[in-house]
């Protein structure tokens, strides 16, 4: 990526918390000379507090209908890399809207991976908990079988991320080519 192709919609990427949809979403903005956007950056401007103030003052239901707000705004604004929340995809009229208006990436990352990466930050609410490795490991249960939805997966690797940047390209650059085989680069 990108030999030639351009994309007409937005490149979507989901995942579990520390799976690295943003490190790798702002690689792959650049790659494709696309705008970069973190949807939970935007609902935190949106709501002018940071998530954990949001999830503290008004709970948690207020923070997903935010995000859906966002999110399906942020869909209309055409060609971007955008990084969602890793609980977005989980609405369903959020995933009906991705799936409607953008190619959707799941970053998929194994237990070890994820626990390892969510260490670095504790803004996250959901693992305000006594053992967040299993919080992640019931959140993986519950949500995997529905990122799965998403129309390309790619594993997220340890490591530089450009190595699983290079994979994410591949495969997008494949998912395009069957989507619009006419329109291919020469
Ligand atoms: C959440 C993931 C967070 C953030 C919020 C809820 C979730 O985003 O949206 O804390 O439900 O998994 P990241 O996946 O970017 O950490």
């Amino acid at each position: 990526m990108n030999n030639g192709r351009s994309v007409e919609r937005p490149v979507v990427l989901v995942g579990l918390m520390g799976a690295g949809k943003s490190c790798i979403g702002r690689r792959l903005a650049q790659r494709m000379g696309l705008p970069f956007v973190d949807a939970d950056r935007e609902i935190e401007q949106a709501a002018g507090c940071s998530i954990p103030e949001i999830f503290e003052r008004h709970g948690e239901q207020a923070f997903r209908d935010g995000e859906r707000r966002v999110i399906l705004r942020l869909l209309e604004s055409g060609p971007l890399v955008l990084a969602t929340g890793g609980g977005a995809f989980m609405d369903e009229r959020t995933r009906a809207a991705i799936r409607d208006k953008a190619h959707s990436v799941w970053l998929r990352a194994d237990l070890d991976l994820l626990a390892k990466r969510v260490q670095r930050r504790n803004d996250r609410p959901l693992l305000q908990v006594a053992d967040p490795r299993a919080k992640l490991a019931e959140l993986m249960a519950l949500r995997h079988p529905v990122y799965a939805e998403a129309d390309i997966t790619v594993d997220s690797q340890d490591g530089p991320p450009e190595a699983t940047l290079e994979r994410v390209c591949a495969a997008l650059e494949r998912h395009l080519a069957a989507a619009a085989p006419e329109r291919a680069a020469p």
